[in-house]
This record gives structure tokens, sequence and C-alpha cells, in this order.
């Protein structure tokens, strides 16, 4: 039986009672509800609260790998009303935790369901929550896109157009509900073992390939993945001290480089691969897609310049780059499959491409001066 703290009540911001707790119970556990939890970032941020032997209850369908042992799932669906009514029978918790929340209306629905029986809303957010992303460098303090807290976009495809102000969208359900009892993380792009955008597994595959491998110049270009790992240690640290507000979470500027990366992944997978830099204007001349056909490149130098500074302050540490790669590609080797994803198709380019570029890029590229 897991220990109850002390709670009390109090009024929310729409005249609900709401559960207060007086913290986590004498052991220090915290009692968490996270929604989702079962694909990549949530997977890790369950992993971790279970090592941390919080009281951990799961919400997902239950469609993608068996919970860890100790964790309370409960098999539901935030897109159906009488599943979201049924939750807060399984409360009352300290914090939710809503990971993949992309639809506002879906995370207005779930906060509303919870509001008298959770103290704090910690949402996963994104870089892509600003609006001059990626051509203003950013902090927590720059303009974010429009949003509306009550949209259902009608579809659940991926759409990167409208990834940021859905998210936002989501923010702003939340805060209706919570008002300052609210956390929200805006990461730069995660990587890690179960990455499913197919990000740096794309690279980790080509490059282990071998041969002459296709790079955008220049290799020095700052980048600033953040492990998957170190998104879900600062998240639950700040979750156990019980912070709220808006922190960005990246790699420090200046600190990673491109070039460094791809060097990662030749030693990860013992490639004898030999990169080609390719100016990135002649790529793009040829209509090669940024970020996407070819993963983590972006044209705009500001795509980089994310600045997570208030969260290094809060005690963010991030690993270096090589050691996300190297166990990424122990996760791969050892039979790690992603969660199917739409959004995993969409990267790399086929080899059929990058033959023809570099073959083009040997004729025309101008001679060194
Ligand atoms: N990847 C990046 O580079 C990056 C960068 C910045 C921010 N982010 C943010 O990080 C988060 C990544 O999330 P993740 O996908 O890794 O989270 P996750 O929590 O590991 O996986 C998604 C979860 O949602 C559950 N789920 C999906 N539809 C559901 C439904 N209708 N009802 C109940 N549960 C449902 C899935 O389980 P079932 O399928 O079993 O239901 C699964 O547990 C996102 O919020 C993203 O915006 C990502």
């Amino acid at each position: 039986m897991w220990a109850r703290s002390s709670f009390h009540v109090s009024p929310t911001v729409h005249g609900h009672v709401r559960v207060v707790s007086e913290g986590a119970d004498e052991n220090g556990a915290v009692r968490i509800l996270i929604l989702g939890g079962s694909w990549f970032v949530g997977r890790v941020m369950v992993t971790d609260a279970v090592r941390r032997d919080w009281e951990v209850t799961l919400f997902n369908r239950g469609r993608s790998g068996t919970p860890p042992q100790g964790v309370h799932h409960i098999r539901g669906d935030w897109e159906c009303p009488e599943d979201l009514a049924e939750l807060p029978a399984h409360g009352p918790w300290d914090v939710v935790l809503d990971v993949a929340g992309a639809v506002p209306a879906l995370v207005r629905n779930a906060a509303r369901a919870l509001a008298d029986s959770v103290d704090r809303y910690v949402f996963m957010s994104t870089i892509s929550a600003y609006h001059d992303w990626p051509y203003r460098p950013v902090d927590e303090s720059s303009p974010l896109w429009d949003g509306d807290p009550d949209l259902d976009p009608g579809t659940r495809r991926w759409d990167p157009d409208a990834y940021g102000p859905l998210k936002v969208g989501c923010e702003l359900a939340i805060r209706r509900e919570f008002a300052d009892s609210t956390l929200f993380i805006r990461p730069h792009v995660i990587l890690g073992p179960g990455e499913y955008v197919g990000r740096l597994p794309w690279w980790l595959h080509r490059i282990s390939r071998g041969g002459q491998v296709l790079a955008p110049a220049p290799p020095d270009r700052t980048i600033q993945p953040v492990d998957v790992r170190d998104v879900a240690r600062f998240t639950l640290d700040l979750i156990k001290r019980q912070a709220t507000g808006v922190y960005n979470i990246a790699a420090p500027i200046g600190r990673e480089t491109y070039g460094g990366m791809l060097q990662a992944c030749r030693q990860a997978t013992t490639s004898t691969a030999e990169f080609v830099w390719v100016e990135e204007s002649w790529l793009a001349e040829r209509g090669v897609l940024e970020w996407t056909e070819i993963p983590l490149w972006r044209t705009w130098p500001t795509a980089w310049a994310m600045n997570a500074e208030k969260a290094r302050a809060a005690g963010l540490v991030c690993r270096p780059l090589h050691e996300t790669v190297t166990d990424t590609w122990e996760w791969l080797q050892a039979g790690g499959a992603p969660v199917d994803h739409e959004r995993f198709a969409e990267h790399g380019l086929s080899p059929e491409r990058e033959a023809e570029l570099l073959k083009e890029w040997a004729v025309s590229r101008p001679a060194p001066r």
C-alpha cells in the first residue's frame, strides 16, 4: 500500500476544491501521475522516478510496453471523457506530469479533470513554442506563438507548422486551470536511447554503412541537443523542489559541434566513413531539406542559440554529446527499437540522392583557394 502524505483543500481558480498536499510523504516520495510515459521522454521520466522510489501512477492506453514494476498503471485514453472522469479516483497526487500532450482541448480536459486531485501541473513543452525560433536567439522571455487553449485541430497527424502554436495552446489551457502552480519545460532537441523521431539513429546507421558521407559544412557549427536522461533528471529535480515557472533546456552554446557529433558517430560505430563537407548554400540551392533530409542541419545559426542558463543555474547538467551518441548506438545494437512513429520516416537522405549529390559536388565544388 502506498503511504499518503497529509493534505488539505483549497479553492482552484474556478472555485473547485483542490487537494493541496503538504509535500511528499515522510520518506520523501513524491506522488506523481504521469500522463503518457512509455515511448521516449516519458519512459525515461518513469524509470528515473521509480529509481527515486517515488509513488508513480501512469495513465496511457497501454499500447507500448509494460511499465516497470512498482508502477500503478491506469489504462485509459485522454480522448475519452469517461476515462478522464475516472482518473481522480486513483489520486490524489502531489503533481501531474503531462509528457506528451499536444492538443490544447485534450490537455484542457485532462487539467479540468484533475483540478481537485493534484497540486501542481508540469508540462513538457518545446523550443517550438517560441515564435522567433529558429530565426532569433530565444530565452524564457522570448515571444510565444499565439495559442488557443480550446483548440482541437481535428487531426492527430504531425504538422511542424502547427506544433508550436498547439503546444502554446496546451500551456495556456493548463495555466488557466492551475494558475501559477505550473511548471513548463521547453527543451531544445532531445536525443538518446529510445529516440523515435529518427535523427541520431539515422546518422548512426548512415555512418556505420561507411563510404563517403555527405555532411553539411561547417563542421564547427555549434549544436545544442540534450540527452533525454538529463532532461528527465532535471525535470524531476525541479518537481521534487516544487519549482514552478518556465525553464528552457539545451546544452551550453558553443560546447558541442556538428562535426563532433559525426565524429562521435564514427567512433561509436567503428566506421571508416569519410565525411565530405559540402557548403550549405549549395545544398539549399539543390532543395535538400534542412532539419529532416539532413537531420539536425539548419542554415539559421540562431537555430542553436537557445539560452538555458536559468536551468543551468538551477542545476541542469548536460552530459557530453559523445556519451549520448555512444549509448544510443549501444541501445540500437542491443536490439533497441523505437516506437513506430510517422516522424521517423521523414528523416535522412536516401542512398541514391546522397550519391547523386556527392557526384555533382565532386565536379562543381569551388576550387580550393
Ligand atoms: N524529441 C524532441 O526532440 C523534443 C524536443 C522538445 C520537446 N519535446 C517534447 O517531448 C515530449 C516527447 O514525448 P514522448 O512521445 O517521448 O512521450 P512519452 O510519454 O514517452 O510517450 C507518449 C505517451 O503518450 C501515450 N498516449 C498517446 N496517445 C494517448 C492517448 N490518446 N491517451 C492516453 N495516452 C496516450 C502513449 O502511450 P500509449 O500509446 O500506450 O497510449 C505514450 O505513453 C513531447 O511533449 C514533445 O513535444 C520533444
